[in-house]
């Protein structure tokens, strides 16, 4: 006889739960089953802050283009006033949403890197990279490294007492896919003028091919259910291509050799309700296996996104912890 243990349930208030359903149900109505995207529905819906160079709330805000060919900029966020305190750690945020959703002005991701600039404080620099399918990969990973180019040669669009000499790279979801592989990019190459001292991953998007027990266990699960990973991974990948590439199974046997690479030291997010959490715990094993310093944060009674709903105390205290590792990681 087999015993089963019951599901556990996840509990949210009813706002939360509301706006779940409702982002869940958008990325199924625009993505099509040819593998295109309706980005004019999703415009109506994906609602966008502009930049503020007036300070609100301590932080103001602008945008600068990186290269208009790609349409590539970045929001620069500076915390007000900004010579008062010293120098100031570097973020370099990449959103979230499977590099086919939203964008660095959209309006959750925008509120989210205010309290990360406020809160540290930090100068945070947000990345809007070109999107999936029109833009598969790598170009997403082309224009994070880029970003940190572009940075590294125009020091002069951040504050003056931004230090790039104590720079992070964050992202949450597929935007800590990305951070993880421009870290691996820098470390590889260096970059004059630019020291990685964190990562900062926020419930990475990672697969692979095998479907692990807390995919199958929440399969059904708000965003990021296995028939919306497989379909965005398919968008990303190159033709072909299965999801034990590289860039998916990150720690599977395709994966680079990280253990000679000056990667930075990271901090890894994980939901207890989240289907990706086991590739997470693997990440992070692969990391120390490969020598690398990780400190690992388990939120197990929530799900994948939960820190862009301001409504959940979970958010907070992890925008704190994130303040907590970017203050020891600039120490040393
Ligand atoms: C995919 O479907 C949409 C809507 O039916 C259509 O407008 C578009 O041209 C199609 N694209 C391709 C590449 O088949
Ligand atoms: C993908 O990942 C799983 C788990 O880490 C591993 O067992 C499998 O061999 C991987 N596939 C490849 C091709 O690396």
């Amino acid at each position: 006889m087999t015993s089963q243990t019951p599901k556990p349930k996840l509990v949210l208030p009813l706002k939360t739960r509301a706006a779940l359903s409702v982002l869940s149900a958008l990325t199924d109505f625009t993505r099509r089953s040819n593998g295109t995207v309706n980005r004019g529905f999703l415009k109506i819906l994906d609602f966008k802050s502009p930049s503020k160079a007036k300070s609100v709330n301590g932080v103001s805000t602008k945008d600068v283009t990186v290269d208009k060919y790609r349409k590539l900029w970045i929001r620069v966020y500076t915390p007000t006033p900004s010579s008062a305190d010293g120098v100031l750690p570097v973020v370099i945020f990449f959103h979230g949403g499977g590099f086919t959703f939203l964008s660095a002005d959209s309006f959750a991701y925008d509120a989210v890197c205010r309290q990360f600039c406020h809160r540290t404080p930090a100068v945070v620099v947000s990345v809007n990279y070109r999107l999936t399918p029109e833009h598969r990969f790598p170009c997403q990973y082309d224009d994070g490294e880029d970003v940190l180019k572009f940075l590294a040669e125009n020091p002069s669009v951040l504050p003056e007492n931004a230090d790039l000499k104590k720079c992070f790279l964050a992202g949450d979801s597929a935007g800590a896919n990305l951070a993880h592989h421009v870290a691996v990019r820098v470390a590889k190459s260096g970059l004059r003028g630019v020291r990685l001292v964190g990562l900062i991953s926020i419930q990475p998007w990672f697969g692979g091919e095998e479907r692990t027990d807390s995919e199958l266990k929440y399969k059904d699960a708000p965003l990021v259910s296995i028939s919306r990973t497989d379909w965005l991974w398919k968008a990303f990948l190159p033709e072909g291509s299965d999801r034990d590439h590289w860039a998916v199974n990150v720690s599977g046997a395709n994966s680079e050799d990280l253990s000679g690479l000056d990667y930075p030291s990271a901090l890894v997010i994980v939901g207890g309700f989240d289907p990706l959490q086991d590739w997470q715990r693997r990440y992070c094993e692969w990391l120390k296996k490969s020598g690398k310093k990780v400190q690992l944060i388990e939120y197990p009674t929530m799900f994948h996104a939960f820190y862009i709903f301001p409504e959940l105390p979970e958010s907070s205290r992890l925008v704190s912890q994130v303040k907590d590792f970017i203050t020891t990681e600039s120490l040393i």
